[in-house]
């Protein structure tokens, strides 16, 4: 079931359940367009079956874990790593990308669905993991997403997080909106995550994504609070 506590709620101008920025003001469902057909691209199971094999390879996954999975979208990525742990905390600021994510069976009971913009409300639980793919280049200031990122985090919990390496701005569309970077520097957001109080900061490529004739790696970033 959808979360339907705090700042987001029901707006009659953008649909049936949105979700407030930190000005206040309702933001447009960016992905509105895209999920009922998001699973259905190739290069979108590729991608995730390799971020949730690199994730499921590179952190000592526990059946008791509490995971929180940041910018879940329509749950690709979380159906790989549900099967080995307790629960999965799905966040998103989509509600049609969540409406997707909710429809699957191999999810039912095992994902809260958490429709909120979290750098503008915390949620109240902490995590033993934080996994996330391809959504922190959707968020303008990466700074405050890592601190929330160890905010959201028990001491000695991990984070696996994959995005694009820094590309010539070719991956995405020109007119696209919402897209705030062109992937990322390893060393920079390395020592970004050591600012936020995070150790073992570790990378690894989880896929090259071929695209007109030009290879975008992805990225998968592991490190633990504390
Ligand atoms: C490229 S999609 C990736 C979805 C999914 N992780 C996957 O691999 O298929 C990026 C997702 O990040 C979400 N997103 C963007 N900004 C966000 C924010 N501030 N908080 C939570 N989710 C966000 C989008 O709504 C979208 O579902």
């Amino acid at each position: 079931m959808f979360r339907r506590k705090g700042i987001a709620g029901k707006n009659k101008e953008i649909g049936w359940f949105s979700v407030k920025n930190e000005a206040g003001v309702y933001m447009v469902d960016l992905f509105d367009g895209k999920a009922a057909d998001w699973d259905s691209g190739d290069m979108k199971q590729k991608l995730s079956k390799a971020i949730g094999a690199a994730i499921v390879n590179q952190v000592p996954l526990k059946a008791g874990m509490q995971v929180m999975d940041f910018g879940a979208g329509t749950g690709l990525v979380c159906s790989y790593i549900a099967p080995h742990v307790a629960k999965i905390a799905a966040v998103d600021i989509s509600p049609s990308m969540l409406g997707k994510l909710a429809e699957k069976p191999e999810l039912q009971g095992k994902v809260d669905i958490i429709c909120q913009d979290i750098l503008a409300q915390p949620l109240k639980d902490s995590f033993d993991l934080i996994i996330s793919a391809m959504a922190m280049h959707h968020v303008e200031d990466t700074d405050k997403l890592i601190h929330s990122f160890a905010n959201h985090l028990r001491v000695g919990g991990s984070i696996a997080l994959a995005d694009l390496d820094h590309e010539d701005g070719t991956f995405h569309p020109a007119d696209i909106e919402g897209v705030y970077h062109d992937g990322f520097e390893r060393h920079i957001l390395k020592a970004k995550f050591k600012n936020a109080g995070f150790s073992d900061v570790q990378f690894k490529t989880a896929i090259t994504i071929l695209k007109d004739g030009k290879a975008f790696p992805v990225f998968l970033l592991v490190a633990t609070k504390g």
